[in-house]
């Protein structure tokens, strides 16, 4: 399977894909989680996308293109992929489909995760990561058994520099500004299917499975 998740900051994304990479042998390609690796490894890529990451807004559709063009070459996404945070403007929607057309192939589903703008920022301001893993925590809705420590490895949690509600405030602009459009491209084509994202973890998995089992 090729699938692409749509939605705001905060609205699940990280958190279903695992799950769903698991159930499907699928690789898990989250442009978000490679940024901020290249920005705590200090690459060149890195050191040009800290600054509109820091600020919410977007990195420019060349960076990311190349990120996404390297990264589908790997064995692991053979069997098929999760993009999650990308394509995130109708220019990376385009040059997507340019690079799976030369491959043959194209995106079987698009999940948009349809949520509410006002529960987000509590989602974000509650969340921790264990930044090795991109294992997800929330301190209301998915807590760790130890505040602050990741349950499998014992390490500590670290929250993302752009989780404020200021912040959120930019990348919420810029989903709506830039990203929106992207669910009519996908709409348009007939792929888009919808998920009630509001809804509890275990509940938006059960909607997952149903979508892409259908
Ligand atoms: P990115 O890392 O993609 O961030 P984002 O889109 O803002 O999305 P999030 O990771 O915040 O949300 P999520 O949906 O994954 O939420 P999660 O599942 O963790 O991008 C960061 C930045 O990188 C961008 O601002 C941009 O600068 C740059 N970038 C990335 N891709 C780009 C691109 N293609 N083009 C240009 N720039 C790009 O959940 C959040 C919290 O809620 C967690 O604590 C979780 O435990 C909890 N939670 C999850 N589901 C539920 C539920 N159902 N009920 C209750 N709580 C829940
Ligand atoms: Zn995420």
């Amino acid at each position: 399977k090729r699938l692409v998740l749509i939605g705001p900051p905060g609205s699940g994304k990280g958190t279903q894909s695992p799950i769903i990479k698991d159930d499907y042998c699928l690789c898990h390609l989250a442009t978000g989680d490679m940024l901020r690796a290249a920005v705590a490894a200090k690459t060149p890529l890195g050191i040009k996308a800290k600054e509109a990451m820091d600020k919410g807004e977007l990195v420019s559709d060349d960076l990311v293109v190349g990120i996404i063009d390297e990264a589908m070459k790997k064995p692991s996404c053979e069997k098929g992929f999760i993009l999650d945070g990308f394509p995130r403007t109708v220019t990376q929607a385009e040059k997507l489909d340019e690079m799976l057309q030369k491959q043959g192939t194209k995106i079987d589903k698009v999940l948009n995760f349809a949520i509410d703008d006002s529960i987000l920022e509590e989602r974000i301001t509650g969340r921790w990561i264990h930044p090795t893993s991109g294992r997800t925590y929330h301190t209301k809705f998915a807590p760790p058994k130890v505040p602050g420590i990741d349950d499998v490895t014992g390490e500590p949690l670290i929250q993302r520099k752009d989780d404020t509600p200021q912040v959120l405030r930019s990348r919420l602009e810029a989903f709506h500004k830039q990203t929106e459009p992207v669910i009519d491209y996908y709409t348009k084509k007939g792929v888009l299917s919808q998920l009630q994202a509001e809804k509890a973890p275990k509940q938006v998995t059960a909607e997952v499975q149903k979508v892409l089992s259908s």
